[in-house]
């Protein structure tokens, strides 16, 4: 028998990306999953993960045939235009019958046989047609996604109080990962038939919503129950058109029918295990609202060139810091002097226990020093490099079977660990920053196995036009939001790096991923060496991804920093 080849639409978005990935952890292979997206400009990231991605728009039945060629499988994730679903699945279900798609996985909504959500229609009748189809189907049902509620949390804290309509109807939900989760089983599962499962997770109302959040962030946040009306009201008055407000309160109204509930197990039959408690979900949106409150704090474990650079960053981007290294805080009072009155001196410990979110930026051979206890539950920036030269040996790194950021979780266990700000040259976190749209603006590529950590975020405040580089990645993933969006003058070349070599006597720094000194010396040489500077590339061993520049003439025991935290001349 031949492998089956998996599709899954929607693939962009973030359900379709996740049964993506749920897919090949399954142990399908990329090159067998092909992604099927609107917009493959928004596919970068899963081509670049081996798997197929086609272009395919619901709307436009001629982009179908091609994309839906050669595939068993089909995971249709419903669309998000709203009135517009019945024939833009009617398009995909009729290409996927012609195409010889041998089953059609949809994802539909929560009792959408009975619901009076004005949402069920589209499905119930997009269900309708997939039954007259008579192609094998696997229905899956799937309630309200947990985040909904928690997505909103930064308003909930500062009002106090949660609105709505839903009265004390309870909703049995699930995290985007857990209905990803079950989708990818559902796929795989070889049983014959037609299915329709119901999926949802132990239900609860907005009133016990409520009550996590007050347990989860001490804030006591209420649940106002009002009349559809009012509510569609309070709604309008918050600057929501009437349409759409009385569209929003009719939702309630269904969740207060109880149509969000169900008592079935199907979802955690798929899953093999309970669906994510909501307490785990308002957890994890607390630690995101810290990070992305501008006045949240950051601790910062290492504070040499990288995290000296980056607490300079933050400072200007109106955090308060808390500096920290193993030497003591006494021989951290010059650079927290310099960077003003939002930044102190502590011990890692302290970093850890204050800090909203905890930058690790020291040797690696450290890495089992960084507190555990204090950082349950945080969102750690992981810029450690493993330099064996420096760090001595450490065979899982040597041998492949574990990376330092693996290593650095494990330690961490219960912290979300990203992987950030490293292989970086420190000064070009601050030379590189360019404004949205500019044609030489680069990304600074961030990773992390935590699902949690990398959910991404709406921005706090509007996006500015000068948006520091560093923003660039954040909108990937809100955990790693270190520099909010916020107008700063930022250096436009190189030459910026000219001058402050001009007036350092050396600099380490570190190669780009899949670089090693020896290649990457001719490029800085070219973009970085005035007169007088030589370059020498570390390149004792094969693998040393450090380089040094140093000028003619003098010593590298001469190093010097440039003035508050080197950040002066911008
Ligand atoms: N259970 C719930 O609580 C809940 C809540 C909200 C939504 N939903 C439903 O679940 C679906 C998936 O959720 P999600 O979180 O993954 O949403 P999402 O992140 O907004 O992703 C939606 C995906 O659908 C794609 N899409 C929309 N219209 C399309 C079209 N005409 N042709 C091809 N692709 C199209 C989008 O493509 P582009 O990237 O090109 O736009 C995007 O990839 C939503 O679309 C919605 O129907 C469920």
């Amino acid at each position: 028998m031949t492998t089956p080849v998996y599709a899954v639409t929607g693939a962009s978005g973030r359900l379709g990306r996740l049964a993506v990935e749920q897919l090949t952890a399954n142990g399908v292979s990329p090159s067998d999953i092909v992604a099927l997206v609107r917009t493959p400009a928004k596919a970068v990231s899963l081509a670049a993960s081996g798997v197929q991605v086609r272009q395919a728009d619901y709307s436009r039945p001629a982009s179908l045939p091609a994309a839906l060629s050669g595939v068993n499988r089909l995971l249709l994730v419903s669309g998000s235009e709203i009135g517009r679903l019945v024939p833009q699945h009617t398009n995909v279900i009729k290409a996927a019958k012609n195409a010889g798609v041998s089953r059609i996985a949809y994802t539909s909504m929560l009792n959408a046989d009975h619901s009076t959500s004005p949402l069920a229609g589209e499905h119930r009748e997009t269900e309708r047609v997939l039954s007259e189809a008579a192609v094998p189907h696997t229905v899956l049902r799937n309630g309200y996604y947990t985040e909904g509620y928690p997505d909103h949390l930064g308003e909930y804290l500062a009002a106090g109080e949660i609105t709505g309509a839903a009265g004390h109807g309870r909703m049995s939900t699930a995290t985007r990962q857990d209905y990803a989760t079950a989708a990818a089983a559902a796929l795989l599962s070889d049983e014959p038939g037609n299915r329709t499962h119901e999926l949802g997770g132990p239900a609860y109302d907005v009133t016990e919503l409520a009550q996590i959040i007050t347990d989860v962030t001490r804030t006591k946040v209420t649940y106002r129950d009002l009349p559809p009306d009012e509510y569609a009201a309070v709604l309008q008055r918050s600057g929501t058109d009437e349409a759409t407000a009385h569209f929003v309160a009719a939702l309630d109204v269904a969740v207060a029918r109880g149509d969000l509930e169900t008592s079935n197990t199907d979802l955690a039959d798929l899953l093999g295990r309970p669906a994510t408690r909501p307490a785990d979900v308002v957890h994890a949106a607390y630690d995101l609202v810290k990070v992305t409150s501008r006045t949240a704090v950051i601790g910062l474990i290492g504070a040499g060139r990288i995290g000296g650079t980056l607490a300079g960053l933050a400072v200007d981007a109106g955090y308060h810091l808390i500096l920290s290294n193993n030497r003591g805080p006494a021989t951290l009072s010059d650079l927290a002097a310099r960077l003003g009155p939002t930044a102190r001196t502590a011990a890692p410990t302290d970093a850890a226990e204050a800090g909203d979110l905890v930058i690790v930026a020291v040797p690696f051979s450290a890495y089992r020093e960084i507190p555990t206890e204090q950082l349950v539950g945080k969102v750690v920036l992981d810029a450690t490099n493993y330099m064996p030269d420096r760090d001595g040996h450490i065979a899982e790194l040597d041998n492949d079977s574990a990376t330092s950021s693996q290593l650095l979780q494990a330690h961490l266990a219960g912290s979300h660990v990203v992987k950030a700000f490293n292989t970086v040259f420190f000064e070009h976190l601050l030379v590189l920053a360019r404004p949205h749209g500019a044609a030489d603006r680069s990304s600074l590529a961030i990773a992390g196995d935590d699902q949690l950590a990398k959910k991404p975020r709406a921005p706090s405040s509007t996006p500015s036009d000068t948006t520091p580089t560093t923003s660039a990645c954040s909108a990937k993933a809100g955990a790693s939001r270190l520099a909010p969006p916020r107008t700063r003058t930022v250096p436009p070349d190189p030459s910026t790096t000219r001058s402050r070599l001009r007036r350092s006597t050396s600099l380490i720094c570190s190669c780009t991923p899949g670089t090693t000194a020896k290649t990457e010396l001719p490029r800085i040489l070219a973009n970085y060496r005035p007169p007088g500077w030589a370059c020498r590339g570390d390149g004792r061993t094969p693998r040393s991804n450090r380089l040094s520049i140093t000028r003619l003439g003098r010593g590298v025991s001469g190093h010097r920093r440039t003035g508050r935290g080197g950040r002066t001349g911008r």
